[in-house]
């Protein structure tokens, strides 16, 4: 519905639709808790090919509407706590002569395959989604450049659901550097039946002693990356919150060590957990590991995908929305 009070409405979309990646970390090198309760990091991120799609459609009144359909979509929020909702809420606050007079509200639609409260960054990824949408919905610069300082507000990993790709994550993820990264990986994704909260995990790791080598920066692994060499890049594989939540969930243990037995090059906790990420040689070993993952009862699904993939990218709409 055009809403004719605001010329420049003619020129704007009604409905946007933008797709975004889910994430996993190559390594997470995690400091010492700062006095702001955050831990610095030094985080290699790889978006990879498991998506959720963010639709936003303009609304006549003021109202913010959220939806959710797809894979656990009954565990979604869809009231102010989603980070979708903040995202759109942000960008009408923060540019309001762009959003136009009106304050008009929107419609927000999320359709899931990233899995929920997984590590994989789901919520960010939905943010990020909101973002761009919001943005292209009022025309403000959709590049993730533009957008980054806003996507550093709403989470520490919505910088990176963005750009995409492969990018070393200083500060609390947020400050990327762009990683080259030669080739492209191959994984299988074990989810689990009950997800595991973010801030639980950091708080576990400091009851577990907290950091041991800290936010070092992996160049091994960065430089196996621009090589393209998938067996280094399996060996440096790390991530300093797993034994956080194998301590939370000792059952992913096993998860682990099914996954690598069936063939995976190696297997980690996938940033906070609980999903863990194996990485396969070829597409004959993910059906192998994806079969003998499935097996068990504290596997809910197993997915196959790859990296990297791409960041938030608007996909193209309907003629004349
Ligand atoms: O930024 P985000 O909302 O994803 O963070 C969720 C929680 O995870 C934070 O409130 C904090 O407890 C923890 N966290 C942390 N250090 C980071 C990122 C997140 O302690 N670098």
């Amino acid at each position: 519905m055009v809403m004719m009070d605001d010329p420049f409405d003619l020129l704007r979309p009604t409905t946007v639709t933008v797709r975004v990646s889910a994430k996993v970390n190559l390594a997470l090198g995690v400091g010492s808790r700062a006095p702001d309760g955050f831990h610095p990091l030094a985080t290699i991120f790889e978006a990879i090919s498991i998506y959720d799609e963010v639709t936003l459609t303009r609304r006549d009144d003021s109202r913010i509407t959220l939806t959710v359909s797809g894979e656990d979509a009954d565990q979604v929020p869809t009231d102010e706590t989603n980070l979708a909702w903040q995202a759109v809420d942000l960008i009408r606050n923060e540019c309001a002569a762009e959003w136009g007079d009106r304050r008009h509200g929107v419609d927000i639609h999320v359709d899931k395959s990233i899995p929920v409260a997984g590590g994989m960054a789901g919520g960010s990824a939905d943010a990020a989604g909101a973002l761009v949408a919001a943005a292209a919905l009022c025309r403000l610069p959709d590049s993730p450049e533009e957008l980054q300082p806003l996507a550093a507000r709403l989470g520490s990993d919505v910088p990176f659901c963005l750009t995409g790709g492969v990018a070393l994550g200083r500060g609390r993820g947020d400050r990327l550097a762009p990683v080259i990264c030669r080739g492209r990986h191959r994984w299988v994704f074990a989810t689990s039946t009950r997800g595991l909260s973010t801030p639980a995990v950091y708080r576990r790791f400091d009851e577990l002693g907290g950091s041991r080598a800290g936010e070092i920066v992996p160049n091994d692994l960065i430089s196996a990356l621009t090589r393209g060499d998938i067996d280094a890049v399996a060996d440096s594989l790390s991530n300093d919150l797993q034994a956080a939540a194998i301590d939370l969930r000792p059952e992913l243990e096993e998860v682990l060590t099914v996954g690598r037995q069936a063939g995976a090059l190696t297997g980690l906790v996938s940033g906070s957990g609980p999903t863990c990420a194996f990485l396969v040689p070829d597409a004959a070993s993910a059906k192998i590991v994806s079969a003998a993952l499935s097996r068990l009862s504290q596997v809910d699904r197993t997915r196959i995908a790859r990296g990297p993939a791409a960041g938030a990218q608007l996909l193209p709409g309907p003629v004349g929305s």
